[in-house]
C-alpha cells in the first residue's frame, strides 16, 4: 500500500486527542486558504415522509408502520419556501422528502416554477431520491439547480446489505446523470455504519473528490428505533470530525456542511470543532412545526432546537460563526468547486 494512504488511514484511526487537534488545525488552515471565511446557512424543508425505500438505517423506511406519515400540499410547500426566501433570508433551500411518487414530475415542476416566480432569487436543491433521467431533466428545466443525493457508502457489498432495493453502481450512475443534466451535487457517506471500515471511509472521501461533488454532505450514523439497525452502535463525533478534516485536506475546495446528526451526538462543542476543523456551512430546518416530529430519519433529530430555524437559533449560530472569526453568508456564497462559467449560469437564476 502506498505511504500516503497508510498515513491517511492512520489519521482516521487515531484516537489521540493532540493528534486530532493537529489534524483539525491543519484542515482549518487549508479551509482559510482555499475557501475563505464565509459560512453559508442553507435551509431545508421536509415536505413528505412517505417513502417506498428500504434503507436499513432510516426511520422513515417504507416498512416502518410506527410513524405517522404526512404529505404537505404543494401550496404549503410553496408558501414555506417563499417565506424562507423572501422573509427569512434563505437563498439556498433543499426540498427533501422520502421517496414519494405522489409528487410526480408535473407536480414538482409546478412547485419549482411557482417558487421561482415568487422568490427574488433562490437556489433550489431537490432531495427526493431515485427518479429517472427525464424527471430530473424536466425538474432542471423547471428551475431546480441542485440535488442532495448521498451515496451513503462506497463499499459495494455494504451498500447492498443496507439497500436491498438498489445497487451502489446504480446510485453512482444516477449521480453522474444528474451532473450531466447540469445539477450541482451534494453527496457523501454516513459515518460509522455497522460493518463499515476505515478504509472504505477514506475511499468515500476520494469518491467525493473524483465526482467533483459540490457539497460534501456527511454525518454520523444514528441507530434508530423500529429499523433493522436499531440495536447497533452509532458513529462517533470524533470520527465525523476526522472525516470533515480529512475531506478538507484531500478535497480542499469542497463545501462541507456541518450536519445536524453531528450536533445531535456532540452538541455545540462538536459544531464548533467542525467549524474550526474544515466545515463551512450549516443547514437549518424550516419544516412547519406540525410535521417536524414525524420526519424521524433518525431518533431524536428534533430534540435540539438549535438547528430549527428561529430568531434565537439564527442568533446563536451567528454568535458561534463570529466567535470563530468567520463571516456569515445567507446566500450560496462562492462555489469553489465550479469553474467561472458554471458559476455565472448559476447566478443568473433570477426569472
Ligand atoms: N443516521 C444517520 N443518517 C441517516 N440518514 C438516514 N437515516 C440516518 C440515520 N439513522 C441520512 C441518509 C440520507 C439522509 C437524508 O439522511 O444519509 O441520505
Amino acid at each position: 500500500m502506498d505511504i500516503l494512504r497508510e498515513n491517511l488511514l492512520s489519521l482516521l484511526k487515531n484516537n489521540n486527542i493532540e493528534k486530532l487537534e493537529a489534524l483539525l488545525g491543519l484542515a482549518n488552515l487549508i479551509r482559510a486558504e482555499t475557501v475563505g471565511d464565509q459560512v453559508c446557512i442553507h435551509g431545508i424543508i421536509e415536505f413528505s415522509n412517505y417513502c417506498r425505500s428500504l434503507c436499513a438505517y432510516c426511520g422513515i423506511r417504507a416498512p416502518n408502520e410506527k410513524i405517522q406519515r404526512y404529505r404537505m400540499s404543494l401550496e404549503e410547500v410553496k408558501k414555506t419556501a417563499v417565506n424562507a426566501s423572501n422573509n427569512l433570508g434563505y437563498k439556498m433551500l433543499v426540498l427533501q422528502s422520502g421517496e414519494d411518487l405522489w409528487y410526480d414530475a408535473d407536480k414538482l415542476a409546478w412547485l419549482i416554477k411557482t417558487i421561482h416566480k415568487k422568490c427574488r432569487r433562490c437556489l433550489l436543491f431537490l432531495s427526493i431520491g431515485d427518479r429517472d433521467y427525464d424527471t430530473y431533466e424536466n425538474l432542471y428545466k423547471a428551475g431546480a439547480r441542485g440535488v442532495l443525493f448521498r451515496f451513503e457508502t462506497s463499499d459495494e457489498s455494504l451498500y447492498k446489505k443496507l439497500h436491498p432495493d438498489c445497487s451502489f453502481a446504480e446510485r453512482i450512475e444516477q449521480l453522474k446523470f444528474m451532473q450531466e443534466i447540469g445539477y450541482l451535487t451534494a453527496s457523501g457517506p454516513i459515518i460509522g455504519l455497522p460493518g463499515q471500515t476505515i478504509e472504505s471511509l477514506l475511499d468515500d472521501i476520494y469518491l467525493m473528490k473524483e465526482l467533483k461533488i459540490t457539497m460534501s454532505s456527511m454525518g454520523p450514523f444514528i441507530p434508530t428505533s423500529d429499523t433493522p439497525l436499531e440495536n447497533e452502535i452509532g458513529g462517533t463525533a470524533d470520527l465525523t470530525l476526522k472525516m470533515i478534516a480529512l475531506t478538507r485536506i484531500i478535497y480542499p475546495k469542497a463545501r462541507i456542511p456541518i450536519a445536524t446528526a453531528l450536533e445531535k451526538i456532540g452538541g455545540n462543542k462538536a459544531r464548533i470543532a467542525a467549524l474550526n476543523g474544515g466545515g463551512n456551512a450549516f443547514m437549518l430546518n424550516l419544516t412547519p412545526t406540525q410535521y417536524r416530529d414525524s420526519y424521524v430519519i433518525y431518533d431524536g433529530k428534533n430534540q435540539l432546537k438549535s438547528h430549527i430555524h428561529s430568531k434565537e437559533s439564527i442568533d446563536e449560530l451567528d454568535g458561534i460563526i463570529k466567535s470563530c472569526g468567520r463571516k456569515i453568508c445567507r446566500g450560496w456564497g462562492t462555489d469553489f468547486t465550479l469553474n467561472k462559467k458554471n458559476f455565472a449560469s448559476l447566478c443568473n437564476m433570477e426569472r
